[in-house]
């Protein structure tokens, strides 16, 4: 049978992947009522179609950190990739390179930054950045990703601990053994194999290496340490999109990881108002993006209208490649495409400028009825 949509390919995922590999990739933190609700929250948003405005022709771009994009997904940050696929990251980052987006890297990657560099040279390739207590070693991070074109740091500020996922704890999850964290020698790669009952070898690695003390001075010495733009991964409170537009950081992710840090958190989407409202009110220029349940193209649609200017999306990426490497993430970067595109066209739009905030409303809007 014919993958359609990127349900499609999590069910065929499910089917295939090592019962290791699958549960990490899927989970969740806690109860998991975090992770649904990445999902439902988006659908208690209604689309409001406007009729009669000539969609002939549509124009998907967008302009991104200086840069334009064919389409306003991109692939989030994911560990591990190789896992999925013997290609792992460098097939993502080929498709990111095929459909012109954003592809950003995760430190814990299985490939490391100049493998992916080689890989895809005209790709638009950002470094998602862990900072480790030893600083010697976030800074040799930052200077080979510098070195080998990426373009923007992310720093992810909602990891100071590591989730509490009961599947991978119940797996004593770690790497197959064919496999390493290709950024580093020594410790900070084999750490992961560290397991004990109940503790899996990345809890084990995060809270034994990534710095837990971390404030907004971390982001100030960043800011001093590169002359990349700098992206916050994982607000979730415009307390701290103030914070971050204080500082003149260039961009921020509203992200609950996947909702893999804490049960309980808003979904993305739910996040997302409040945030934008405080850029808005800074005056400051800082692209707000989103991650998080985003599934199909009407949630890519959702997001743009309630003022993120692109989406990226983590699990899918990772269901396409376990589907085929480099062609199935492509697969799904068409399928997201398609369906924005259509999602655009019906409801009236001909570019981004077109997706407003009038183009949707919280489904209780119609509960008066
Ligand atoms: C398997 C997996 C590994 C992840 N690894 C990282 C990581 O290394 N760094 C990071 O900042 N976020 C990481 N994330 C979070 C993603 O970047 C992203 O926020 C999340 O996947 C978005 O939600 P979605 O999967 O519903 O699209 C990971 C997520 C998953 C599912």
């Amino acid at each position: 049978m014919d993958l359609v949509c990127v349900d499609d390919f999590e069910v065929h995922a499910r089917n295939i992947l090592p019962k290791n590999a699958l549960d990490y990739y899927k989970s969740g933190a806690g109860q998991e009522t975090t992770l649904d609700n990445n999902r439902k929250a988006f659908s208690k948003l209604r689309l409001r179609p406007r009729c009669l405005t000539n969609v002939n022709s549509r124009d998907l771009t967008t302009t991104i950190l200086g840069r334009k994009i064919a389409i306003p997904v991109g692939i989030s940050p994911t560990a591990m990739q190789r896992m999925a696929h013997a290609d792992g990251e460098l097939a993502n980052v080929k498709a990111a390179e095929k459909h012109n987006t954003v592809f950003i890297l995760s430190t814990i990657a299985t490939s490391s930054i100049e493998e992916v560099a080689a890989a895809a040279p005209h790709a638009i390739k950002w470094f998602q950045l862990y900072i480790y207590n030893d600083r010697e070693v976030t800074l040799g991070l930052i200077k080979r990703a510098e070195q080998a074109g990426f373009k923007a740091l992310v720093l992810t500020v909602d990891t100071p601990f590591f989730g509490i996922r009961y599947a991978d704890m119940r797996n004593k999850f770690t790497l197959p053994p064919h496999l390493k964290l290709a950024n580093f020698q020594g410790e900070k790669a084999s750490k992961i194999n560290e397991t004990k009952d109940g503790i899996s070898g990345l809890n084990n690695y995060v809270n034994g290496l990534f710095d837990a003390s971390l404030t907004w001075k971390d982001v100030e010495w960043l800011m001093r340490v590169t002359k990349l733009p700098i992206v916050l991964k994982g607000i979730l409170t415009k307390e701290d999109a103030n914070m971050a537009c204080d500082l003149g950081v260039a961009g921020i992710i509203v992200s609950n990881h996947g909702a893999r840090q804490v049960d309980g958190t808003p979904a993305s989407i739910e996040a997302l108002p409040e945030i934008i409202t405080e850029v808005e009110k800074s005056g400051k220029n800082v692209e707000v993006y989103l991650d998080g349940g985003i599934r199909d193209g009407t949630d890519v649609f959702k997001a743009l209208a309630l003022g993120a200017k692109m989406v990226f999306m983590g699990r899918p990426a990772l269901w396409g490649l376990a589907h085929s490497g480099q062609k199935g993430v492509e697969r799904i970067l068409d399928i997201l495409k398609m369906e924005f595109d259509s999602t655009m066209a019906v409801c009236g739009c001909s570019s981004a400028a077109d997706i407003t905030k009038d183009k949707i409303t919280h489904e209780s809007t119609y509960s008066k009825l």
